[in-house]
């Protein structure tokens, strides 16, 4: 063990060099001195209790995540000394250069942000209703004053990996590999190799999390905000771009140190568990905007924006389809629903196991359905609260972690992911609240993303597999399933990808006919395996 320590000392300080020695005196002194990071100049000039952070801050992981990515090929003697058997150590640039996330705070200095900020009166630069999802608050507080600066970069690598102060130096050791996940969290490192960690830390800024103070509001959308739509935690993944190796790609060694097994499938366990997590976020987002003392209820952005905003078409597809709900009445954004059947089927050991889920579902969100529809926009007392188990919104809650602390520790294989497959090209059943359910623009994008994660995880493929990608390409297009490229290599520009992209995805969306997504999806099951 201590050699394998000493080698990785002696790669990190040959393949880094200077700046790397200067990091791990850094790393020494941090580890003596916690409390004011800056040194003991800044400390004198500012407050120490303003100065306390657990943050490090981007430019410290670039010291050793820098590697360059075009080097990989010929540079070979970091990977002979073990140093990227397990990280490629280019995750910097990969972030950098080609992940939105570099650019989140430079977008609010763009048009589009300038223009919100005059709009809601406030200085988006500085928000932090902004800024807890566009970049890197400190414990959702802004951070000291001497580091300020740093939120210019972004969402950076503490807002997904967390805070470092405490895991900076063990986790370089190989011994961190095979820490517990709960040993990490600990140190404040959120394990993000695990399906539920991951799904729980991207749906915390894209639905939102109101204990965090990411909530992004219909005040917000009204002025210019694009909508948060659909979010298949895998199909996000996959178009970040990754800056990590799949466990199923790393060498021999490390697969073996940490149990690889060739039958899981953790992609297919992150749809199913994001999925279930979708709705119980936005179960909570419901219930905190209910219950909000700073906001009267209610908040029309928990709602279905297309209940309100949508041509009045005599022919439409809206018309045609049974009301949800009571008539009339606006209902919850529909997309988070789209994928707890998927999640009851794959926690479920048998055909009534399922049966029994599906009703126990039904009847843990029939009180939900009753405070929504004792008055327009529900009674948000009846609502009540998440972390009141007994309150309609707290008694759904409960049922769905339960759930996902069941499908947590399943197994997910093949056989599992074929079965969810040809189960989400069924037309959707009948939903929560018992009545028919057409599938809307953005349910459509959330289940057509959780069909392509699965079906890129499947190995082998089927023997038809050309045949199947050809339905899967007309779902791309049709859906605008591919997110719009960063376009350019240097996060100083502003961005604003998103917005531009915006109008040829509404485009899509108004002329989205459910009947044409129905008709793929029953192509695509004649295509799919049959079962055993
Ligand atoms: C001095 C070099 C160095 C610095 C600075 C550094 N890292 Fe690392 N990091 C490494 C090495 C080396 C590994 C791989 C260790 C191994 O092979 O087991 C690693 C691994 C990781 C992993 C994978 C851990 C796991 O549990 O799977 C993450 C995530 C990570 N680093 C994030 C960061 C972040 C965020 C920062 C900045 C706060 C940072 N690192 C700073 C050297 C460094
Ligand atoms: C938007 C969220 C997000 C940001 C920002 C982010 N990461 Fe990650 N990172 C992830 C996720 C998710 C994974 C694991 C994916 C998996 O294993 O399926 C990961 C994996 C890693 C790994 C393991 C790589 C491997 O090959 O196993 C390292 C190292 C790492 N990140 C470092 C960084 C560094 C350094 C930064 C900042 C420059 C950063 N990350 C920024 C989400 C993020
Ligand atoms: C701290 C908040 C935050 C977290 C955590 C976060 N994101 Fe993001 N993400 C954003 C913001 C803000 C943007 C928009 C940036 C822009 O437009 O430049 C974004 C953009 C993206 C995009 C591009 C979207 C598009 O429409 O082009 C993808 C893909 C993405 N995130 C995936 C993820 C994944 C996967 C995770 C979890 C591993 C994650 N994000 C975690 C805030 C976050
Ligand atoms: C209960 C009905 C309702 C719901 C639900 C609703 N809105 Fe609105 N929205 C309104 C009304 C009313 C206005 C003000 C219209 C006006 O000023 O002409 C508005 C204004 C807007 C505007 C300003 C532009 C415009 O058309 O006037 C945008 C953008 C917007 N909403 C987006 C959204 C989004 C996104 C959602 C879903 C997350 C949503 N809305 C949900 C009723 C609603
Ligand atoms: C709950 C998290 C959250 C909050 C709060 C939030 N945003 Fe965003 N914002 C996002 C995400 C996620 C995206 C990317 C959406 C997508 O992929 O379609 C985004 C996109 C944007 C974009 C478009 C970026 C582009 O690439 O074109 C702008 C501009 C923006 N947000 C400004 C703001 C402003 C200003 C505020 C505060 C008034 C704010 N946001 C609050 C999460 C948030």
């Amino acid at each position: 063990m201590s050699t394998t320590h000493g080698i990785y000392r002696i790669a990190i300080l040959l393949t880094l060099g200077a700046s790397a020695l200067g990091l791990w005196c850094l790393a020494a002194w941090a580890q003596v001195k916690p409390p004011n990071e800056d040194g003991p100049a800044l400390a004198q000039a500012a407050p120490a209790a303003a100065a306390q952070t657990n943050y490090l801050g981007v430019r410290r992981c670039k010291l050793c995540h820098d590697r360059d990515p075009k080097r990989l090929a010929t540079d070979k003697s970091a990977d002979e000394l073990r140093l990227t058997e397990y990280v490629q150590l280019t995750e910097f640039s990969t972030w950098y250069q080609h992940d939105k996330h570099a650019q989140a705070y430079k977008v609010l200095e763009g048009p589009l942000g300038k223009r919100m900020g005059e709009i809601l009166k406030t200085n988006v630069t500085q928000d932090k209703s902004c800024l807890s999802c566009h970049a890197t608050l400190h414990d959702g507080k802004l951070p000291p004053e001497s580091r300020r600066f740093e939120l210019v970069l972004g969402v950076a690598c503490e807002s997904c990996h967390g805070p470092s102060r405490q895991w900076f130096v063990p986790h370089m050791e190989p011994a961190w590999r095979v820490t517990p996940t709960a040993e990490k969290q600990k140190l404040g490192m959120l394990d993000v190799r695990q399906p539920l960690v991951k799904a729980k830390v991207c749906l915390s800024c894209h639905l939102g999390d109101a204990q965090q103070d990411r909530v992004v509001t219909h005040e917000m959308y009204a002025a210019g905000h694009p909508p948060l739509g659909a979010f298949e935690t895998q199909a996000f993944l996959d178009q970040m771009p990754p800056h990590w190796l799949p466990l199923a790609q790393k060498n021999e060694r490390v697969r073996k140190q940490l149990k690889y097994d060739p039958a899981d499938l953790p992609a297919a366990k992150t749809v199913a568990l994001g999925g279930a997590l979708a709705m119980r976020e936005s179960l909570k987002l419901l219930a905190a905007s209910a219950n909000d003392p700073h906001r009267p209820h209610p908040e029309l952005a928990r709602f279905d924006c297309y209940a309100c905003h949508h041509d009045l078409r005599p022919d439409g597809w809206r018309a045609k389809r049974n009301p949800r709900g009571i008539p009339g009445r606006p209902t919850l954004t529909e997309w988070p629903h789209s994928l707890v059947d998927l999640a009851l089927r794959q926690a479920s050991s048998t055909k009534d196991d399922y049966e029994k889920r599906r009703a126990d579902w039904k009847a843990a969100t029939a009180p939900l359905h009753a405070a929504l529809g004792a008055q327009p926009f529900g009674d948000p007392k009846l609502i009540g609260s998440p972390a009141d188990k007994e309150s309609s919104a707290g008694r759904a809650i409960a049922f769905l972690d339960a759930l996902i602390g069941e499908l947590d520790k399943r197994p997910y294989d093949q056989s599992a992911a074929l079965a969810s497959l040809r189960q989400l090209c069924i037309p959707p059943a009948p939903n929560d609240f018992g009545v028919d359910f057409a599938v809307d623009f953005d349910s459509a994008r959330h289940r057509a993303w959780a069909i392509r994660s699965l079906y890129a995880g499947l190995s082998p493929k089927p023997a038809n597999d050309s045949e199947i990608g050809v339905v899967l390409d007309e779902l791309t297009t049709g859906l605008r399933l591919a997110l719009p490229p960063r376009t350019a290599s240097d996060a100083k520009t502003k961005g604003g990808e998103v917005e531009a992209a915006l109008g040829d995805t509404l485009k899509t969306l108004a002329s989205y006919d459910p009947a044409w997504f129905q008709s793929l999806l029953k192509k695509l099951s004649e295509l799919l395996p049959k079962s055993p």
